[in-house]
């Protein structure tokens, strides 16, 4: 049984996050999607709000799990009995930051491999930041997130708003 961990933020899921989740579940026996505790970013949604809309968009998805964690990943990994971390890759700027902690990783525990997957063209300029900008600005954002995400999305910016306006 290989096994995978598909870590990130998923602050929120968005279509190009779901792509690799898809590609990876066709790779390997099983793929842990592991959203991170204790970030240094502030999300917007709770970690709960997170594992939730990653339940519902990968509900189709029979050797998918969704989980949480704290700590170093490497540390999550081994606790999962899984020995490969999928990451996505869009352009050359991500490339520098995930070399380094592909790098640190390894240094951390030899045994976890960093494996890379190139995103899908139609999904290399999306991102979680990029998909909350707009929903800021009131842009539709069908075909960027998974359904159950859109109105999720739309609602949470509509209070965090109002909260500011207090
Ligand atoms: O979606 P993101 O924000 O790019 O995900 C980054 C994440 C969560 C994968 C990374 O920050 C991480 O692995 N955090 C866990 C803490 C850890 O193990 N740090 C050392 C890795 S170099």
């Amino acid at each position: 049984m290989l096994r995978a961990v598909y870590p990130g933020s998923f602050d929120p899921v968005t279509s190009g996050h779901l792509d690799i989740i898809e590609r990876a579940a066709n790779v390997f026996d099983g793929v842990v999607v592991a959203v991170a505790v204790n970030m240094e970013k502030k999300p917007l949604f709770t970690v709960e709000e997170r594992v939730e809309m990653l339940r519902s968009a990968c509900g189709h998805l029979r050797n998918v799990q969704v989980d949480y964690f704290g700590g170093l990943l490497v540390d999550y990994v081994e606790k999962q009995q899984a020995r490969v971390v999928v990451k996505g890759l869009r352009a050359i700027s991500d490339f520098e930051f995930e070399l380094q902690m592909a790098l640190m990783n390894k240094r951390l525990n030899e045994n976890v491999e960093t494996l890379f997957m190139m995103t899908s063209a139609e999904h290399s300029f999306l991102s979680s930041g990029m998909v909350k900008e707009l929903a800021e600005f009131g842009v539709t954002l069908t075909g960027l997130v998974p359904p159950c995400v859109e109105q999720k999305l739309t609602d949470k910016i509509e209070k965090t708003k109002r909260e500011a306006q207090r």
